[in-house]
């Protein structure tokens, strides 16, 4: 299994500090933001990985990560989006890199407390499809929320005004090589990209979906207060532990 961080995109939200960086490499607490993401994978058991990075300062990748000695790994693979076609698009520029074995996919600005090891162990078991992780939040209308009948995940909703459960789907999306095929598929949405949203709800249609509700605090940090929150989060009590 091959691991994948989106870490492209403009950082709109985050005007001016993006302005001459890009966000994944902004601080949270001590370490820039994508360290973070890179060690999700790490702890999941993955150390085949490609960066998905974008605009005027993807050189700051290679500069700060090199081939991810830091992390114990030999080598990264990089890549890059042009424009600002989304999440599914930037996911479909990893093809070429996948060989069509399945993904981890994190956003480079989703950090969480403990580890996805388990979630990952289960993904390599089941047979086709896809795997996501919910987290029950105070305000589901920020994130794409799960509509949830018998215990089976019916519907995902992209930042709904009436959300139909307390979850959000986080950044953490796991997908067999069918994804490729769907996003093809796909047309862009009203913010006028290509949504993740439009990948999983494929999955629910053919029944192929299996989902896990993560431990451990979540917090993404593409916007002033959950870049603070998630500073302080890990300033508390650290992120990306291994035994929790
Ligand atoms: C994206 C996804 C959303 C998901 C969120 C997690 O939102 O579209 O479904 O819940 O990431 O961080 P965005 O950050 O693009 O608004």
């Amino acid at each position: 299994m091959k691991g994948v961080i989106l870490a492209g995109g403009l950082g709109k939200r985050l005007y001016p500090l993006t302005k001459i960086t890009n966000k994944h490499l902004l601080p949270v607490y001590d370490k820039p933001m994508i360290f973070y993401p890179l060690q999700t994978l790490i702890n999941a058991g993955i150390d085949d990985i490609l960066i998905v990075t974008g605009g005027n300062h993807a050189g700051d990748f290679l500069r700060l990560l090199g081939n991810g000695k830091e992390f114990g790994l030999k080598h990264l693979n990089y890549t890059y989006q042009e424009g600002e076609g989304g999440i599914a698009e930037a996911l479909g520029l990893t093809e070429h890199f996948s060989d069509y074995e399945k993904l981890v996919v994190v956003l480079g600005d989703n950090i969480i407390e403990g580890h996805v090891a388990e979630a990952v162990k289960d993904f390599r078991k089941q047979k086709e499809g896809a795997k996501i992780l919910l987290k029950e939040v105070p305000d589901p209308e920020r994130f794409g929320v799960p509509e949830i009948v018998d215990g089976k995940i019916v519907r995902i909703e992209e930042k709904p005004k009436v959300p139909k459960s307390k979850y959000a789907v986080i950044g953490i999306y796991m997908y067999d090589a069918k994804v490729f095929d769907i996003i093809r598929t796909l047309k862009p949405s009203d913010r006028g990209e290509l949504e993740i949203t439009d990948v999983s709800n494929a999955y629910i249609r053919e029944g192929k979906m299996t989902y896990e509700i993560l431990e451990g605090w979540w917090s993404d940090a593409g916007t002033f207060e959950s870049l603070l929150r998630t500073s302080t989060l890990v300033a508390q009590g650290g992120a990306n532990k291994r035994n929790l």
